[in-house]
């Protein structure tokens, strides 16, 4: 996300997080997976477990915050701590204001000189673009792309909800001093889980897991959990019928749509094995989601779902 400097307070406006990631080599060197994220890392081990101990060491590592740095004496000058990582880009202005967008939709402006919150909109989706200031006819504008995306909800899943649950709405939002209009209501709910089918072939999963992570994980997210932006494969109708699965994923029913084909790169039997496995994971966390959303909004309150309550 883009950083800024400002001429007048001299600081540079770091938009800042800190993301752990699982390494460990692939077993007996590098193999290329086609069609894949090829980091030459074991997959399965850039994941997180499902349980509470893992995922609450995980999450006390994982942040995010914007910096005021002066270059000079080469120290924070102030911080604000955001919920999670991946905020959006930074603008300082001649005005001495910042403005940043928020994982959690939130679009801030704040006092450039110490960090003072002046100013806060809902945009009703994360935002990770950094906003652009113009004038037309003496008129001065801020601008900010709104949405949701990049690799890190794409890729951490659950995780990926850290500041909050966001679904992607992608729009241009624009403000002037004067500016009054507000947004339309948007469905907040994101993909509901729906009841999976009861059955799996148990023997499979540990395979399909892999090829999961190998293959999938890069953009349906880390364990089977979206986080907001892909479709949630846990409650889709596809992981319900060998055929529909395979059209989707084996022959590439969606490629206009963004997603691959991998029958060069799997056989039948691999790519339902994951479809197994995604039974598995509906199965493992239908409850939790469907208890996470009862509330007035719907929406689950502590988004990192993978974390049971005590
Ligand atoms: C490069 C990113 C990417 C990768 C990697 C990827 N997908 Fe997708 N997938 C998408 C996108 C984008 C969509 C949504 C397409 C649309 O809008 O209809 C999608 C949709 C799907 C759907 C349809 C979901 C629904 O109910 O509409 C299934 C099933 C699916 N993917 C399975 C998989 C599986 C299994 C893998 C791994 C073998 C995989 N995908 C890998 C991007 C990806």
């Amino acid at each position: 996300m883009a950083m800024a400097y400002s001429p007048r307070t001299h600081l540079i406006y770091l938009p800042a997080h800190q993301i752990p990631f699982g390494y460990k080599n692939q077993t007996g060197g590098f193999k290329a997976h086609p069609d894949s994220w090829n980091l030459g890392l074991d997959m399965t081990k850039t994941g997180l477990p499902d349980n509470a101990e893992a995922r609450s060491a995980y999450m006390k590592d994982l942040h995010g915050e914007v910096l005021a740095w002066d270059p000079v004496k080469m120290q924070t000058v102030w911080q604000i701590d955001h919920k999670g990582p991946w905020n959006g880009g930074v603008l300082a202005t001649g005005g001495d204001l910042l403005f940043q967008g928020l994982a959690n939709g939130e679009f801030h402006a704040y006092d450039a000189t110490n960090g003072s919150d002046l100013f806060k909109f809902n945009a009703q989706s994360g935002i990770i673009a950094s906003p652009i200031s113009y004038s037309v006819n003496g008129k001065q504008y801020v601008a900010v792309e709104v949405g949701w995306g990049g690799i890190y909800p794409i890729s951490m899943g659950g995780m990926g909800r850290t500041s909050g649950w966001t679904v992607n709405h992608s729009f241009v939002a624009v403000f002037s001093l004067d500016g009054k209009a507000s947004l339309p209501e948007m469905n907040s709910l994101g993909f509901l889980p729906v009841k999976p089918p009861a059955e799996y072939d148990s023997k499979v999963v540990d395979k399909g897991y892999f090829q999961y992570q190998t293959y999938c994980q890069t953009c349906h997210g880390d364990n089977g959990e979206g986080a907001g932006m892909l479709p949630d494969l846990r409650w889709s109708g596809s992981i319900r019928h060998k055929d529909a699965f395979y059209n989707v994923v084996g022959r590439g029913a969606l490629t206009a749509y963004g997603m691959d084909r991998f029958d060069t790169s799997m056989t039948p039997d691999e790519i339902e094995s994951i479809r197994q496995y995604l039974i598995k994971r509906a199965n493992d966390t239908y409850q939790r989601e469907v208890d996470a959303r009862k509330n007035a909004s719907g929406t689950p309150q502590d988004p990192v779902i993978g974390i049971a309550p005590k």
